[in-house]
């Protein structure tokens, strides 16, 4: 069994040591072994420009933020997958990485950037992979990536058992297709949503919540109300998603057809 779950809440744009605190101090005295974090949870995501993300980026390795997320894996003994807005030398990403008590155990790029996010940062340069936490196979994806079932097939197909999805949503779309992701992969997912808005000096993007849990099957664990903060950890038997069968003769790992899916890897 695992215990996985996410925190929603309202990041202050810019404020990454105030967002820090907030997330320390709610994840303290949660039970878990693996935690999920929204998008972009420290600096906040509605950027003016590519030179004020890069302003707010951090490189992981030089980061009081990941510093203190280390720190808070060790005491507690447990993993966290966050978003995380990466500064890479010259290069600025949107990131996720999954942090355990030793330390960073991978980074993965946003492949699919959504809307201004293309002004803002480099697109995503690390392949989809799959890391192990405490012997479950987990597999990350960032927000948008949800639109492109490539990407959590791919991560499937890879083994994944558990798709973490850090997110800043906008649209009203991903939470009903994380379920049917779910369900043709036969995996679990949790998306970590944010909820309020970033009110900038341009305007303002407000974010929808309902921070979502969902299992294999398609059936939805849980989904938080879109304008709360909440830290919700349920337990679940990665077990279920190694069964890929959808009725007694198919299953839909097995059943696939990868020779004629060629166009798919056309560029
Ligand atoms: C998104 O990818 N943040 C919508």
């Amino acid at each position: 069994m695992l215990r996985v779950g996410f925190f929603q809440f309202h990041p202050r744009f810019g404020e990454i040591s105030r967002n820090c605190d907030t997330v320390i101090a709610a994840l303290a005295g949660v039970e878990a072994d693996l935690m999920v974090l929204p998008e972009l949870p420290f600096s906040g995501y509605y950027f003016q420009s590519r030179e004020e993300a890069m302003d707010l980026a951090e490189d992981p390795a030089d980061s009081q933020t990941v510093k203190r997320l280390v720190d808070l894996c060790r005491e507690r003994d447990r993993h966290l997958v966050t978003g995380f807005t990466e500064r890479a030398g010259k290069h600025c990403y949107n990131s996720a990485l999954l942090i355990g008590p030793g330390g960073i155990e991978h980074t993965y790029r946003k492949l699919h950037l959504f809307n201004e996010e293309k002004h803002w940062f480099d697109p995503g340069d690390t392949p989809l992979s799959v890391q192990t936490v405490r012997g479950v196979k987990v597999g990350l994806m960032i927000c948008f990536d949800w639109v492109f079932p490539e990407v959590a097939r791919t991560l499937a197909v890879l083994g994944a058992e558990v798709i973490c999805h850090p997110s800043n949503l906008v649209l009203s779309y991903c939470q009903d297709a994380m379920l049917t992701r779910c369900l043709e992969n036969g995996v679990f997912a949790v998306t970590a949503n944010r909820f309020g808005a970033d009110v900038r000096p341009r305007g303002e993007l407000t974010f929808t919540g309902q921070s979502q849990i969902a299992a294999p099957k398609g059936k939805q664990l849980h989904r938080a109300r879109p304008d709360e903060q909440a830290c919700v950890v349920v337990e679940i038997d990665p077990a279920a998603a190694r069964d890929k069968h959808m009725t007694a003769l198919n299953d839909v790992m097995a059943d696939r057809r990868p020779a004629f899916y060629a166009p798919l890897a056309a560029e």
